[in-house]
Formats: structure tokens, sequence, C-alpha cells
């Protein structure tokens, strides 16, 4: 729908936004139009270079032409059903993930966070059904992120922020150790644990990604303590960070692994994916969801991860990676730039990131800050160099224009 089509100015329709909606999200001021491939568009048809990505889900492109088809497909026969038939939208997806990533069993949510509740309730079923009923201890990194509903805001671990402040007390069973650090995660192993869960690269947390060690000793430690690796690869999951999952990249595979975002191209999707055998500890009743496996949303989950995986998005991902990553690393005041594929974060010498933000958007191109002093860049794996060139000009414009105002802010005290 267009703004002419309502018949309502921009500032009137802001105007409903901001008197109706519960706000958590610090708005742009702009409607967010059309989309299209590497750009968003605003109600005057200004374009945005789109770094952002609608938060790393547009992977394969911003209104990817495949997956509008499969959209408007499935719409002439079935949106919605309930879980008891069969679908067809549903089979050719499981077998597609399952198949690509080498697990046996897929049961479809929503969202990331759902996907998440997914893994962390079927962990915890496994441990009570094969251990006892104090099996259900979990271990997740502090810093990382894991979703906003309560199983997966208690496996986050930023205890003392606005993820979870107000909304305490958490989950029993969750602890909290140091990622990329064997040595922390090992001492907080007990008789209790079931299972240790992280995300592959911490994306919310700063963008870090494991070290190869860590990935190889963590699987290690939950082979020698019959405990179950899980990977929330909600944001690296599906060719973002240069394979299809992160994990894969690494060479090592968990017990379970959730993913969303991408999976859909763009339609709500969610997923969590593990053995035959430990898909055993959910029997009918164990768990459920209304939306879980709609069709639409599955047909455009097939569409969306067909189209990564034919045209090798996540090879692309790898080269622009690495490319944004050189050229980041020669602006200035830059002190780091890092990630994994195109999950790049980028860490200065001042506490800037946000004023980078918006100079940014003055400057019609999206990135995300983390924190003070990181900008993260998450866009379409479909990005370009000269793509990449045209944010790099105006980072550098947008930084020195941050750091100059930061600097006088300082000197007038
Ligand atoms: C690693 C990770 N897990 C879970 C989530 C939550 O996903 P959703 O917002 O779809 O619930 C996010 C969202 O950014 C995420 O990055």
């Amino acid at each position: 729908m267009k703004l002419k089509d309502t018949g309502l100015t921009a500032q009137e329709l802001k105007k409903i936004i901001n008197q109706y909606m519960v706000e958590t999200y610090e708005r742009y001021d702009f409607i967010a139009e059309r989309a299209e491939g590497m750009y968003l568009y605003d109600e005057e048809g200004n374009a945005y270079l789109d770094f952002y990505g609608g938060v790393a889900v547009n992977s394969p492109g911003n209104r990817n032409k495949k997956v509008i088809e499969a959209i408007k497909e499935q719409l002439q026969d079935i949106v919605h059903t309930f879980n008891y038939p069969y679908t067809i939208p549903q089979a050719l997806l499981a077998k597609k993930i399952c198949d690509t990533i080498g697990m046996d069993k897929i049961f479809y949510q929503n969202s990331g966070t759902e996907a998440n509740e997914c893994m962390i309730k079927m962990a915890r079923k496994y441990g009570v059904d094969n251990y006892g009923p104090e099996r259900y201890h979990i271990i997740t990194a502090k810093n990382g992120f894991h979703g906003r509903t309560y199983g997966a805001m208690s496996a986050t671990g930023q205890t003392d922020n606005a993820v979870q402040n107000g909304f305490k007390p958490m989950l029993p069973g969750f602890s909290y150790a140091e990622y990329n650090n064997l040595e922390d995660f090992t001492s907080k192993v007990t008789k209790n644990t079931i299972a240790i869960m992280i995300e592959p690269v911490q994306g919310e947390g700063g963008v870090h990604p494991a070290t190869q060690e860590f990935m190889e000793g963590l699987r290690k430690l939950c082979d020698d303590n019959d405990m179950l690796l899980l990977f929330d690869e909600v944001q690296t999951g599906w060719g973002r960070t240069g394979a299809p999952m992160a994990y894969m990249g690494y060479g090592v595979k968990p017990d379970m692994v959730s993913m969303a975002k991408a999976m859909g191209g763009g339609m709500p999707v969610g997923a969590c994916c593990t053995s035959s055998k430990i898909a055993m500890s959910f029997g009918a009743g164990a768990h459920g969801s209304t939306y879980g496996g709609n069709p639409l949303a599955c047909a455009a989950g097939y569409a969306s991860i067909s189209e990564i995986l034919d045209r090798d998005l996540s090879g692309n991902a790898k080269e622009m990676g690495e490319y944004m990553k050189q050229e980041l690393s020669k602006l200035p005041h830059v002190k780091e730039a890092r990630g994994r594929g195109l999950l790049v974060g980028c860490e200065y010498d001042l506490p800037i990131a946000e004023e980078i933000k918006h100079e940014c958007l003055e400057r019609m191109a999206l990135i995300t800050a983390i924190g003070d002093s990181i900008n993260r860049m998450i866009p379409p794996l479909i990005v370009t160099k000269k793509q990449i060139d045209e944010l790099m000009i105006i980072m550098r414009d947008s930084i020195r224009a941050a750091a100059e105002r930061y600097t006088e802010l300082r000197k007038a005290g």
C-alpha cells in the first residue's frame, strides 16, 4: 500500500503510529513504503542503501522475485490450515532444510525467539526423559542474545540491562559463562547440566565470532559429559556467515540448531532442527504452534533458501564480508573491523556509534548501532563491491562528522 492511497500525509501517518502503538523502538523519521534488492524507498521515492536488511532477514534481497512469486502462487491454493493435514510447502521445505544442513527433523515456529523456546524445551525434555528430573540446566554465554520470550530471555546472558530488568525472576536452570572461554564453560558444568547453548557469532552482543578452538572444545565438552550442544543460528543461519549454517563453516555439528530471519526471506518463520533420537522426546501434545509450518510461510521459506543456495549467496557473503572488513579498517577512528561473512561489526575508539548511524541515515544509508562504539552491517547477501564502496564513502563522512561533534561537546564540557 502506498501513502497516497490512504489519503493521509506523512506527518498524519507518523502521528497515528506514535499515538496508537506501544513504542519500544526508536523510529527513523521516514516511511518505508517500498523495497527492492539493496534499497528501501520512502514515501517520496528516495532510496536508502540497505545495510540493515530488515535485521538480517532479507538475505536474498528485499522483495526477492522468486520469494514474491512463491507467495503469489501459494495464495492461489491455501494460505493457512491446522497442523493435522499434510501440506505440500511443509514437506518440501522440511526436506530441503534437513538434507542441506545434515539434520533429521525439523519443528516449525514463527520467529527466532520461538525457535529457541522450542530448542530449550526439547533439550530440557530430553534431559528429564533420559537422565531424571533435575537434569534440565543449560549454560549459555554472557552477552549473548536469544530473544524476548521467557525461555529465550532467561537464556540471554545480559542480566542487567533492558532485556531482563523489570521482568525478573527469569526461569531457573540457566547459568552464564564467558564467550570464547572454554575453561569458564567447563567450570559451570554440573551433574544437572543437559546442554550448552551459544550463537556461533554473537550478533546483538557486539559481533564476536566464536574461535575454532572454542567451537571444537564445546563439542568435546558436551560429548564427554553426555550434554547437548545447541546453536542459535537465528542471525547467522542461511548464508550470512559464508556457509549455509555457520556451524558448517566451522565443521562443528550441534545436536540442535534454531533458525529464523533469512529462512523466510521476509515472511515470519522459524524452526528448530535436531536428530531423530533427540526429537523422540517430543511426543503428541509436548509442543505445538498454530501458525508454525503455515503453508504460505513455508512456500516463501522454500523460495528464500533455494535462492540463497542456488545463487551461492553464502559465497558472496564470504567474499563481500572480507572486502567490507578490509575497507572499514581504513576508515578514521576504526579500532577493529570484525565478523564472519556479512555479519560485520565496526568498533571505534570513541563512543560515537549511534551518531554515526544517524549521520548515515542523513546520507541515505541504513546501518545498525550496538552499544556506544560498535556499528553492525547486516545487508542482504546480494550486496556488491560497488555498494560497499558507496557505503564506505558515506561512513567516512559520517564518522568524521560524529567525531567532530563529540570532540566539540567534550571541549564545551
Ligand atoms: C541470535 C538471535 N536469536 C534470537 C533472536 C530473536 O529473534 P526474533 O526477533 O525473530 O524473535 C535474534 C534476533 O535478533 C537473534 O539475533
